[in-house]
């Protein structure tokens, strides 16, 4: 296996010469054009392939409305020129929290919702002219074995996983979620999906990774004799009843998913994985899942893998690991080849569909080429973009602008933002917006 290396080039030649070096097979096109071809979601026009993917800032105000950071971060985001942004994780009951601050979609919250979504609107208007409007989507989470509503870990799990126990310390015999909670959620995402729609959006994300709980059902096969555990169709219960409740519920909106579709834990507790081997994945379970899922409505796919309390490198390469965390012994290069191959193969089994891919911050001001590239080889459809949006939110504006990144305003893949989050502070850039982020 290649050893992990810190992103040391100098310029495109020296960045190709180690894309091959290590076998990687990285699409790259210096014409960048493809970025910018309109595309139609669900009748709705994107003025270009790049989204801005969801990214939790825990800086919800009281009762868990968009807070005075929320605001600022859409309106940076609204101002790029994306012509996709997808919002964070906002939960959908208060016990599934991932930390006090998250964003929680419920009837005393709307007016916020509302508000942002307005003021997000109006900046990409008035930033990029009266035409722009970007294509919104709100992803709807219940953080599972995560959850933290109080900022003490709460867990809430589907079924005991030897992988992911360790870390909050559970018992063999600690409660797993009822059939009639996992019944009651599946009303709570209809009425959240509802929600969303009378506040502006565009569209609703039933998230479905990350180890989060509607992930963790995919997995459930250690969930005995439930009709959310075990057999496949046991499985997918939760996620299809839920997509179509919302389908029938709320016929207008785009049903978007983001979903983990390689845990890279052991069978059988990750999803996606090979039987025999949790270093290779198996995508005919996220296949079939999403052909239904396609059959009920599904309009947009985003595709990620990996749990970050597990392997962070897998679905986030980065330069350096959150402060304790071990250094992979991978080259990010590595990891962004299987993000993007993993996200080809799902495109390409669905070439109608419209699929995000992830894993491009770490590419710095080489993403641009690489996505073309990915685009115009038909390995997705739309390239999304995470931490490099929080360091440099007007990206878009200057690639349209300038048909290049600054390099001097890129993410450094450091991991300052994914410290915040985990300690429950806002999470932002601690090096390009250190104004605002560095000394929290
Ligand atoms: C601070 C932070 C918050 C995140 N929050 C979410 C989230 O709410 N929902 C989600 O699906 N992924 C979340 N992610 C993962 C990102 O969407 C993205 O998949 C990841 O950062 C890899 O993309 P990148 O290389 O462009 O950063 C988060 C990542 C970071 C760094």
């Amino acid at each position: 296996m290649s050893g992990h290396e810190k992103f040391n080039f100098k310029n495109k030649d020296e960045f190709l010469a180690k894309g091959s070096s290590l076998g990687a097979g990285i699409p790259f096109s210096d014409d960048i054009g493809a970025l910018f071809e309109p595309l139609t979601v669900a009748g709705k026009r994107l003025p270009n392939r790049l989204a801005i993917q969801p990214m939790e800032g825990a800086d919800a105000g009281p009762g868990g409305a968009p807070g005075e950071l929320t605001f600022r971060r859409y309106q940076r985001f609204a101002a790029s020129g994306c012509g996709l942004i997808w919002f964070e994780a906002a939960a959908v009951t208060e016990n599934g929290k991932s930390n006090p601050s998250q964003l929680l979609l419920a009837r005393n919250t709307l007016d916020g919702f509302r508000r942002l979504v307005e003021k997000t609107r109006n900046t990409a208007r008035k930033s990029l002219g009266p035409n722009y409007s970007p294509v919104l989507i709100l992803q709807l989470t219940h953080s599972g074995r995560f959850s933290k509503p109080q900022g003490a870990p709460a867990p809430i799990i589907a079924q005991p996983n030897p992988y992911l126990d360790p870390r909050p310390k559970l018992p063999l015999d600690f409660p797993l979620i009822s059939d009639q909670e996992l019944d009651d959620l599946q009303e709570v995402y209809a009425e959240a999906a509802r929600m969303a729609l009378e506040t502006g959006f565009d569209g609703v994300d039933i998230k479905a990774c990350h180890g989060y709980l509607v992930s963790e059902l995919l997995a459930a096969r250690e969930r005995e004799g439930s009709p959310y555990g075990g057999s496949y169709q046991n499985r997918a219960r939760f996620i299809l009843e839920t997509a179509q409740k919302i389908r029938v519920r709320v016929p207008e909106i785009i049903i978007a998913s983001r979903l983990g579709v390689y845990d890279a834990i052991s069978y059988p507790y990750g999803f996606g994985v090979d039987r025999n081997d949790p270093l290779r994945h198996d995508l005919s379970e996220p296949k079939a899942i999403v052909r239904r899922l396609k059959d009920i409505g599904l309009d947009l796919l985003n595709i990620t893998i990996g749990i970050p309390a597990s392997k962070p490198h897998y679905g986030r390469p980065f330069d350096k690991p959150v402060s304790g965390a071990a250094m992979p012994d991978e080259h990010p290069l590595t990891g962004i080849a299987r993000l993007l191959q993993i996200a080809a193969e799902m495109q390409q089994e669905f070439p109608a569909l419209p699929v995000v891919g992830t894993g491009y911050s770490w590419l710095r001001q080489f993403f641009p080429q690489v996505g073309a590239g990915v685009i115009k080889s038909g390995g997705s459809s739309l390239i999304g973009i995470g931490r490099l949006a929080l360091a440099y939110p007007d990206f878009a504006r200057d690639l349209m602008d300038n048909g290049a990144l600054n390099p001097k305003k890129v993410c450094l893949t450091c991991s300052g933002c994914s410290e915040l989050l985990r300690a429950g502070q806002p999470a932002g850039c601690v090096v390009r917006d250190k104004r605002v982020y560095q000394n929290r």
